[in-house]
């Protein structure tokens, strides 16, 4: 069984497709290296001892997808492809329309003339906006985006559950990642943004490895315990494992279903720096900053619904997303370059 994962050269794409071959499927990667290196999939060769069948080519490109419709044996398609960068989003609201939304609308448009109506969308917990209520359930209402990133999710959401609506003969999962940090035990794969992290945990990696020299914490007078913010950070491999388990409800026929992939559990900053230290004996130096505009409190998941139905539950902690995360990128301190 072959799944089309696209995206899959990228961060949870690349750690999706060890937990994919690992698990006996045969993965096909479409990717068109917009950011993200070809060196990812030749390590994820090397951890799997399997054959990834690897496509340079955009979601958007009708051709590239007709070829591997016609040439692979594609049953699912788990699609992570898109534009991630929050900031870059509000500069560039056309481009990341474009992309996300136009490419998931012309995947979508040739999966189904070729039968394969299967689909696992990479959402975020961002769709929440500032939550009702915490910790969040999938039935928490969906929430106002500060940002054309979160609303390309948030809309993508809701195109998907019009179609398998109008068509039920689509299965469709949509996941609601919280916060993915950590990395491959090997530390030859990780996450390796371009340019200055947006993300906590990039930033504190690279403050640890001497490329930048501070942290900035985003504000310390939220309304949480010790005024920072607070997140629900969950190791990227147990996130690749719950597409894993997503595969596997598709092929129950499950319709249109929606799940929080999250530990359940909330960090502050300051907790995240503290168990940083402690798991890896290097001071990280930080100064207090102004909030980030668009920043909430608080968010963390109620991840049972995931446990119930996909009998999929995080099994890594803190201690070991933060040593996970270090060992990447003290061996690779310029990522894949
Ligand atoms: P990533 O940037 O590392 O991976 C995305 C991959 O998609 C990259 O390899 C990129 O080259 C590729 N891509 C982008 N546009 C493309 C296009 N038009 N055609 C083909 N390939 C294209 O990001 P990631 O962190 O691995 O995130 C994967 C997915 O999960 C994204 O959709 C992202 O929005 C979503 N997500 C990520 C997070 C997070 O914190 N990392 C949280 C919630 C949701
Ligand atoms: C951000 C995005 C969200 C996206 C998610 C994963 C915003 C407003 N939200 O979420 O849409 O889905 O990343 O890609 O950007 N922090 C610092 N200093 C830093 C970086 C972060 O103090 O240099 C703090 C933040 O204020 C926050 C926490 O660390 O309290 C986590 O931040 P981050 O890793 O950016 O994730 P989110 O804000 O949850």
């Amino acid at each position: 069984m072959s799944i089309l994962v696209t995206g899959g050269a990228g961060f949870i794409g690349s750690h999706t497709v060890v937990e994919l071959q690992n698990a006996g499927y045969e993965a096909v990667v479409l990717d068109n290296l917009s950011n993200s290196s070809k060196k990812s999939l030749e390590r994820v060769e090397t951890i799997t001892g399997k054959v990834i069948t690897f496509y340079e080519n955009d979601i958007n490109d009708r051709a590239a997808l007709q070829k591997i419709f016609k040439t692979e044996k594609i049953t699912a398609c788990i699609h992570f492809a898109g534009l991630k960068a929050v900031g870059e989003s509000v500069n560039k609201p056309w481009e990341y329309y474009q992309n996300n939304i136009a490419g998931t609308l012309v995947l979508v448009d040739e999966m189904r003339k070729n039968g394969i109506k299967n689909l696992i969308f990479s959402s975020s917990a961002t769709v929440y906006g500032d939550p009702a209520f915490i910790p969040i359930t999938e039935s928490c209402p969906k929430g106002i985006c500060t940002n054309p990133y979160g609303w390309t999710k948030s809309m993508l959401e809701q195109i998907l559950t019009d179609i398998q609506t109008a068509d039920p003969e689509w299965n469709i999962i949509l996941l609601r990642y919280f916060n993915p940090i950590g990395a491959h035990k090997s530390g030859t794969i990780g996450e390796d943004p371009n340019g200055l992290p947006n993300n906590l945990m990039p930033f504190i990696t690279q403050v640890a490895v001497g490329k930048l020299p501070e942290l900035g914490i985003f504000g310390n007078d939220y309304d949480t315990p010790d005024g920072t913010g607070v997140r629900d950070y969950i190791h990227v491999v147990d996130l690749a494992d719950g597409h894993v388990k997503a595969l596997k409800k598709i092929d129950e026929k499950c319709g249109l279903e929606i799940y929080n992939l999250g530990t359940g559990t909330g960090y502050s900053v300051l907790d995240i720096i503290s168990n940083f230290e402690k798991v890896t004996g290097i001071k990280i130096p930080y100064t207090i900053k102004p909030r980030r505009s668009g920043d909430i409190a608080s968010c963390y998941a109620n991840a049972d619904k995931a446990k119930t139905e996909l009998g999929w539950k995080a099994k890594y902690g803190i201690s070991e997303m933060c040593a996970d995360a270090w060992n990447w990128q003290s061996k690779n301190p310029e990522g894949y370059q």
